[in-house]
């Protein structure tokens, strides 16, 4: 370490009689090893100079701290610890305050905390996010805030991770003030300055009273520990967090401080932290396509929305979300009226749960206009196309668009398989072409594959990106194929589904299974939710194309020609009665299933939800270890935020490429060429998991170099 580098890093300037100490550490001021050295020098050096008789704390830029540095852990540490110099913020005998301006995050909090007096301006916000990265405030964050705030709200911030604003951090009782102006240094002189006047202590939040009230500790504690115990199944950090608060109540201070450091150090050795912090790092190099390096934005300004169906109207949402002006066009009044009563619909549903009021429909709704005629369109800044599937259709409406658009107006399709550079043939401006997947409900689901067509200019992704940013949507560049990346992988990993219930596993067992590892759902149950007529539809289209050698499961077939399509029509995989979503397994489809097995000659065999996992797991792996090979996604992080931002893959597994690395690609390889056995045709192992075994390497490697 280079001690010069803390000095440049943590300055310290006496102003009066007060040591301003400011950390300049950009991006965000994270609490890195220099950054520790550099503040626990300053505090030492405050504390002997006779000069000095308070000190006031800021972060330069825009936030105060936004964490502990999280690209250190895993690393071996370096001293002073966060812990220790917290610890020594708090005893110090001159009043220490923090001046907060934007973030003040986990450690970053911790630090304030530990400070004797807290001011924030308006715009800062303030949380212990650390269970959203698998682990616990582990810098004195579970021992103080309780004492702070109280068990309660200490635990809600704590198990939420959510950032609260100064208002509410006022209110709780976190921050003792907040400054009139943005101005954090002359706001935190201000207060300090006053409270030397007053001749206030060091305060220390080690003694402040908010567990008092042991009785209410405690049930807080118990609420907390049953409601974990059921909501964050197979989370690891939550219950460690309710089991620190717990000693903060029973243990001394220094005691539940060792304690909370033991459960902490449990967390960073947690293979959920790895894939969370996996997460958080993959979700930020997804904004770095090369297109957003290179070229400049063009300006959205408005949006063009081609057909109010399910995916149209929830684009609509996002975009009139995002403040933007959207024109919708539709073929006829009446599918124009379905379109405009779709987004109403979301309204109203928010409506209903006080999560919106009914001005704010009504603003959103005055940026709407319908119309039936492609003219209306003529002046928007990006259309998005959201009609059928099917090339024919898209290819009329790109000639209409063609046509009416301004010239640099973005054309984007919707399309979920079809070839954007086919759709781009039908324009006389295909640099203007792009596909913009979003995921349905499309007003909420996070991915937004970026699906880049041979000949768009590079102006029109960086585009797609800033929209993304604008409508806080998760973007990954894919290229074009069918499927892209995330119908691409998914089609492999749902055929594997399909062998394996052929094979003997029935659809709840998987489905159970796949839960178990995880996700929200089972593929089954997907398929209900989504409607099995649309993939039915697709098969039969597709069948004609369909290589002979392959093999075909027509269980599917077998439900949907009885028109089974799913909660739509009461049953599908699954028996829904009364209009539940909730389905119970069903007997007569077990029949067909058995019937079919029976037809394709096959015995079926018994298969442990291990079994059913790594099958699961080896096709999703393989088929996106070819979308990296063959360029489709830039790397394997870009195929994880697919997963983790649009299917529900368990976020704290980091995504399967991340899961494959942490399983080892030489399993992965051994469990495909085993089962290579039985099927050749389907599990041919990647020529990408092949050449990483032969290297000794693994995805990770490749993360860093697009
Ligand atoms: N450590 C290291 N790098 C960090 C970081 C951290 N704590 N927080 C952010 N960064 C990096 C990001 O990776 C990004 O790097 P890049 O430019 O190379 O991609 C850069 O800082 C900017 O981050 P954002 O793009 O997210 O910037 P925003 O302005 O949108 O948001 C923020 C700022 C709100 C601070 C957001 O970055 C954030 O939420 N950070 C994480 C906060 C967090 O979880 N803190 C807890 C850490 S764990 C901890 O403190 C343990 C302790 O209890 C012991
Ligand atoms: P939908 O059937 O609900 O809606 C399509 C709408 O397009 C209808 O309202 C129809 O009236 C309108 N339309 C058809 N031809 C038109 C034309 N020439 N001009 C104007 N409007 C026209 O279909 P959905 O589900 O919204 O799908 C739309 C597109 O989005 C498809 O390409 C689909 O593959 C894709 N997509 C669908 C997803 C889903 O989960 N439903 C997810 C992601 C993409």
């Amino acid at each position: 370490m280079n001690p010069e580098l803390s000095e440049d890093i943590v300055t310290s300037e006496l102003r009066d009689r007060i040591l301003v100490v400011t950390l300049d550490h950009p991006p965000v001021n994270a609490l890195g090893i220099h950054v520790r050295r550099g503040l626990f020098a300053a505090i030492e050096a405050a504390h002997t100079d006779p000069a000095v008789e308070a000190v006031l704390i800021v972060g330069a830029g825009r936030n105060f701290i936004g964490g502990a540095d999280i690209r250190e852990f895993g690393l071996p540490l370096l001293p002073p610890s966060l812990p220790e110099v917290c610890n020594r913020i708090e005893a110090c005998r001159k009043p220490v305050v923090a001046a907060i301006r934007g973030a003040a995050l986990g450690g970053g909090l911790e630090i304030a905390l530990a400070a004797h007096y807290r001011i924030a301006t308006a715009t800062a916000r303030l949380g212990l996010p650390e269970v959203t990265l698998g682990l616990l405030p582990g810098a004195g964050g579970t021992q103080r805030a309780p004492r702070l705030i109280g068990a309660k709200a200490a635990l809600d911030l704590m198990l939420s991770g959510r950032h609260v604003d100064a208002e509410e951090a006022h209110a709780l009782g976190l921050i003792d003030l907040i400054g009139q102006t943005d101005d954090v240094l002359a706001e935190g002189l201000i207060y300090t300055r006053e409270l030397l006047a007053a001749h206030a202590p060091a305060r220390r939040t080690r003694d402040a009273a908010g567990l008092d009230d042991r009785a209410a500790s405690r049930a807080a504690i118990e609420a907390a520990r049953a409601e974990t115990s059921k909501k964050s199944r197979g989370l690891f950090s939550p219950l460690k967090i309710v089991d620190a608060v717990q000693a903060a109540l029973e243990q001394s201070f220094d005691d539940g401080l060792r304690h909370e450091r033991q459960l902490f150090l449990q967390c960073i050795d947690s293979p959920q932290r790895a894939g969370l912090i996996h997460a958080f790092f993959a979700e930020r190099e997804v904004l770095k396509a090369p297109e957003t390096r290179t070229a400049r934005p063009r300006r959205i300004a408005s949006v063009g929305v081609v057909g109010g169906g399910t995916m149209g109207a929830g684009i609509a949402v996002a975009a009139l979300d995002a403040g933007l002006p959207v024109t919708m066009v539709e073929r006829d009044e009446a599918s124009l009226a379905r379109g405009r009563a779709h987004i109403e619909k979301v309204y109203d549903g928010l409506i209903a749960k006080s999560r919106m009021t009914p001005e704010d429909k009504a603003a959103a709704m005055s940026r709407w206009t319908g119309s039936t005629s492609y003219d209306a369109l003529a002046a928007v800044d990006l259309v998005i196309e959201a009609v059928f599937e099917d090339m024919a259709v898209k290819q009329t409406v790109f000639a209409e668009l063609d046509r009416v658009c301004k010239p640099g107006a973005v054309l984007a399709t919707n399309t979920s398989y079809l070839d954007v550079d086919a759709i781009a043939t039908s324009v006389s401006r295909p640099a203007d072409v792009i596909g913009l997947h979003f995921f349905s409900p499309a007003n909420i689901m996070k991915l937004l594959e970026v699906v880049v067509p041979s000949q768009v200019s590079s102006d029109v992704v960086a585009t797609a990106f800033e929209l993304a940013k604008k409508l806080r949507k998760v973007p990954v560049r894919a290229g074009v194929c069918d499927g892209f990346i995330g119908n691409r992988v998914l089609a492999v990993y749902r055929a594997a589904a399909d062998y394996m219930m052929e094979d003997g596993a029935s659809p709840y067992q998987i489905d159970r299974a796949v839960r178990e590892f995880g996700f929200p759902m089972g593929p089954f149950q997907v398929a209900d939710l989504a409607g099995g007529d649309i993939g039915w539809a697709t098969r039969k289209r597709r069948a004609a194309t369909r290589d002979p050698n392959a093999r075909y499961v027509q269980i599917a077939d077998r439900i949907c020609e009885r028109g089974w399509f799913g909660q739509k029509t009461g049953r599908g995989y699954y028996l829904y009665t009364d209009g539940g979503r909730v389905g119970t397994p069903d007997p007569e489809v077990e029949a067909i299933i058995d019937a079919e097995r029976e037809r394709a000659g096959i015995t079926p065999c018994a298969f442990t939800d291990e079994d059913i996992m790594r099958r699961y797991m080896a096709a999703m792996i393989n088929e996106g270890a070819n979308v990296v090979h063959q360029g489709v996604a830039l790397r394997p992080l870009d195929v994880d935020v697919t997963f983790l931002s649009g299917y529900g893959f368990p976020r704290y597994r980091g995504g399967p490429m991340k899961y494959a690395d942490s399983v080892g690609l030489a399993t992965v390889l051994a469990d495909i060429r085993e089962f290579a056995q039985e099927d050749p045709l389907f599990w041919q192992p990647s020529p990408l998991i092949v050449d990483l075994v032969e290297r000794d390497a693994d995805f990770a490697s490749l993360n860093q170099s697009a």
